[in-house]
């Protein structure tokens, strides 16, 4: 069984993501979104709001499941006999980091990273961005799953005190 995972953050999850997620769940046997736990960054959404976000927007894919992992993201993949990491390439200006990660992890623990194009019309998209339209009241219902919409809206409410 091929197995691949996804990668990130995810605070939140956008149709971006979502996007290169499908692709990979057509692509691979199982695709195992994992939530990596940051200790250095304080998010918006606790990882327990994140997976229960990820977990509904891909409640359609089958062969996908959503985990949390704090630790190295080669370790993650060894333990879980994972073939590949896929990661999603918006445009030129991701290509170095992206690159430098796919390279270490490759010399770490020999594990192999997919790059994938994103959609033209999710190539200017990240969850950083959609963090602040939303905290200063603007659209991004056509960027992320309704759910997350609903969270955006309930977290904005809870930080001006309503
Ligand atoms: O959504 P992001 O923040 O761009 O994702 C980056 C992420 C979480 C995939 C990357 O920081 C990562 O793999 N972190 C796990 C720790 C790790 O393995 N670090 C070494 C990377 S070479």
């Amino acid at each position: 069984m091929k197995k691949a995972v996804c990668p990130g953050s995810f605070d939140p999850i956008t149709n971006g993501h979502l996007d290169v997620i499908e692709r990979a769940s057509g692509l691979f046997d199982e695709v195992v979104i994992a939530v990596l736990v940051n200790n250095s960054k304080t998010g918006l959404f606790t990882i327990e709001e994140r997976i229960e976000m990820i977990t509904e927007a891909v409640q359609h894919l089958k062969n996908v499941k959503v985990d949390t992992w704090s630790g190295l993201l080669v370790d993650y993949c060894r333990a879980h006999n994972i073939a590949a990491i896929v990661k999603g390439l918006r445009a030129v200006s991701d290509f170095d980091y992206e690159l430098q990660m796919a390279q270490m992890n490759l010399q770490l623990k020999g594990v192999d990273t997919l790059l994938m194009a994103t959609k033209p019309a999710y190539s200017f998209l990240s969850s950083s961005l959609v963090r602040e339209i939303a905290r200063y009241g603007g659209d991004v219902s056509n960027l992320v799953p309704s759910r997350v919409l609903e969270d955006l809206s309930r977290k904005s409410q809870m930080s001006q005190g309503k």
